[in-house]
């Protein structure tokens, strides 16, 4: 089948084809060298910015990928997508609607003035201050209670138990005074449930467990299958949560450049400073990749030409 046959009866091309095109867009895109490493968490500026792994799960659980998969880095904003699906999961689709919000901000993920000319509202779950809004809701009467549900939530999504990197912890720790600021001000607003020290140290938790390309795959191809964990077989979320969370991720997951993304790319997706990127097909898998070098809006480079490859050639576009 060619491309847009293939966009519109859903089919991937024989499973043969799916690898190499996997391996093809690794080393077409291994050689660029454009963006930066993110330096605003310390910690992160020391990640080798050769580092490049590409991954592709199905939702039968095949997996085909290329290059540095199995290489851990923190997950960071690529955090939000699940977090944000496990609070849709425990409270709803019309309170997460309420309290958080759905549309883009226009602005980066950390502005402060985004809530200010919007009346304190975080606006949606992908920035900053909306993450650490929903990351609030999540289930539990203790902060040590959220981050237990965040960790384990996060753990059933990639099949595995996901562990903590307490350097990135730290780093992050002794930096984020622009998170707590955000924090803050939204509990002027009254918009944040909980304490907002402990609410940062939650979020700033979940955006420190580690991850490969291979587990961003699994995770977001869990999305592409209506909550159903491809390697686990575990109904992780209702199809319902899924449905939410991936317009969500279409509307607001690659930020200020959610339009460019999507009007290329055409995929719901999410990425993360420390160069990670997830875009979810849905009914047929996910993409995975993760390359540290940035563009200005903070999305990964490498990963970001090999989603729109992969995308063309195996007629991934929504659209
Ligand atoms: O809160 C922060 O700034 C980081 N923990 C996460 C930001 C992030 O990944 C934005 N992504 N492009």
């Amino acid at each position: 089948l060619d491309v847009p046959q293939r966009a519109l009866t859903g089919d991937l091309p024989e499973e043969s084809r799916v690898g190499e095109l996997v391996r093809d867009a690794h080393s077409r895109f291994a050689p660029v060298t454009h963006g930066t490493v993110a330096d605003y968490i310390p910690v992160l500026a020391e990640a080798d910015p050769d580092l490049f792994g590409l991954s592709l799960v199905e939702v039968d659980g095949t997996v085909h990928d290329a290059g540095d998969t199995v290489a851990t880095f923190s997950i960071q904003s690529i955090s939000k997508a699940f977090v944000l699906a496990l609070v849709c999961d425990a409270i709803g689709h019309e309170e997460v609607h309420r309290i958080v919000g759905v549309n883009n901000t226009g602005l980066p993920f950390n502005s402060v003035i985004a809530l200010e000319l919007n009346d304190g509202s975080p606006m949606n779950p992908m920035v900053n201050a909306g993450a650490i809004a929903t990351t609030a809701l999540m289930p539990g009467d203790t902060a040590e209670e959220k981050w237990w549900a965040v960790r384990e939530g996060l753990s059933r999504f990639a099949g595995r138990s996901l562990e903590l990197d307490e350097r990135v912890l730290r780093s992050e720790s002794a930096s984020n005074h622009r998170n707590q600021g955000i924090s803050d001000l939204l509990t002027s607003y009254g918009r944040l449930q909980g304490r907002s020290e402990e609410m940062v140290d939650v979020y700033t938790r979940q955006c420190s467990l580690l991850v490969t390309a291979d587990d961003l795959a699994i995770m977001g191809a869990t999305l592409a299958d209506g909550g159903l964990n491809p390697i686990t077989r575990e109904q992780v979320v209702s199809p319902e949560v899924c449905r939410d969370t991936l317009s969500v991720l279409a509307a607001c997951g690659m930020y200020e450049l959610s339009g460019e993304w999507l009007f290329e790319i055409g995929l719901p997706a999410k990425s993360g400073v420390s160069g990670g990127i997830v875009a979810v097909a849905p009914g047929k898998g996910a993409l995975g990749a993760f390359s540290p070098p940035l563009d200005r809006a903070g999305n990964s480079v490498r990963g970001q030409r090999a989603c729109s490859y992969l995308s063309r050639a195996l007629g991934l576009n929504l659209f």
